[in-house]
């Protein structure tokens, strides 16, 4: 099969190829899918999981690339569940070969069915910043109808998810970003906005919760806007200390199915939407991976010329 692979962890986007590997086998309670669709992040080659298997041996050539939307082809020894033919979405392990590929083997539990009328470009888009933003709000943010929520980076892939799923859930929302963001921010539910460049945060709050994916000294310094009993949730790093008499939670996402299927529901329901930015074919993936002009939101990588 095609498949986008990286051997080098020294030669970053430099060193991936589009090669030829042998199509992937299913594992117990795997499936494997056809990929339709693939979404990946700008980051992963400097992750350890890109290059080491669970117990920390190598594993290259490894294959880059996490979500998908695709079509399962084959069931892994007592896989429930999904059947052959149907029609899913979700993420494959960190430390497992990836999406940038006709085939991947993914763990059934990782995977929820793709409605009809969800195409695969959007799906593909949906699983790391639809999970992330809800486990950040509900879970680790434990939010609230009526507390306040600062949402940094709001026009990105995560903070656009956070500031539909937040103001839905009838929190006061205040986005930040820069000065080309705010357009954007606003458009998608945010009720105030703050430019990082020009404004000063510190005017901000005090809030209820923070979701962080910025990090650094933005990072460090909204822990100083927690008001006592908030959060400050991120997802960019361990922070360096709590907020005063308030909680800090840093995660890395987890797949749940449940998640998946309300998050492709509101899609559905136009309630929710993901900023794919563009769509290439496989052949261009390694170009697409590494661009020489920024894109605002997702890049896809259209794995299939067509649905099947
Ligand atoms: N731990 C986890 O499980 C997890 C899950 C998902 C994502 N992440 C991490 O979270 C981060 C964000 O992911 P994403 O997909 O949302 O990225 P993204 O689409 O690039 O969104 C980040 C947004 O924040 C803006 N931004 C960044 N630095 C800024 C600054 N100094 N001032 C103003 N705006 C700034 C970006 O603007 P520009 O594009 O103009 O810089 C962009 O609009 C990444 O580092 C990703 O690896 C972690």
């Amino acid at each position: 099969m095609k498949a986008i692979t990286v051997t080098d962890p020294d030669a970053g986007t430099a060193g991936m190829r589009l090669t030829d590997r042998p199509e992937p086998t299913p594992a117990e309670n795997d499936v494997v899918v056809r990929v339709h669709a693939s979404g990946f992040t700008p980051g992963e080659l400097t992750w350890p999981a890109t290059w080491t298997d669970r117990a920390g041996r190598d594993r290259t050539p490894s294959i880059p690339g996490h979500e998908l939307a695709g079509v399962v082809t084959e069931l892994g020894y007592g896989t429930t569940g999904l059947g052959v033919g149907q029609r899913v979405f979700g993420l494959a392990d960190w430390t497992r070969d990836g999406t940038l590929a006709e085939y991947v083997a993914v763990e059934a539990r990782n995977l929820a069915p793709l409605p009809a009328d969800i195409d695969v470009v959007t799906a593909a888009s949906l699983p790391i910043s639809g999970l992330t933003a809800w486990q950040g709000l509900f879970e680790h943010g434990r939010l609230e109808a009526g507390q306040s929520v600062l949402v940094h980076g709001a026009a990105g892939g995560v903070g656009s998810v956070v500031t539909q799923l937040a103001r839905e859930a009838g929190a006061h929302v205040v986005g930040t970003g820069r000065t080309a963001d705010r357009a954007a921010a606003l458009d998608l539910g945010a009720h105030e906005f703050v430019d990082l460049g020009a404004d000063e945060l510190g005017a901000v709050g005090p809030v209820d919760l923070v979701l962080d994916v910025i990090g650094g000294e933005i990072g460090d310094r909204s822990i100083d806007l927690v008001r006592p009993g908030g959060t400050f949730v991120t997802v960019a790093e361990p922070p360096a200390r709590q907020p005063e008499r308030g909680r800090a939670v840093f995660f890395v996402v987890e797949v749940s199915r449940p998640q998946l299927t309300e998050l492709a529901r509101r899609v559905r329901e136009g309630r929710l939407r993901t900023r794919v930015a563009a769509v290439h074919p496989l052949t261009e993936a390694v170009e697409a991976f590494n661009p020489t002009g920024r894109v605002a939101g997702k890049t896809i990588i259209r794995v299939t010329p067509q649905e099947g």
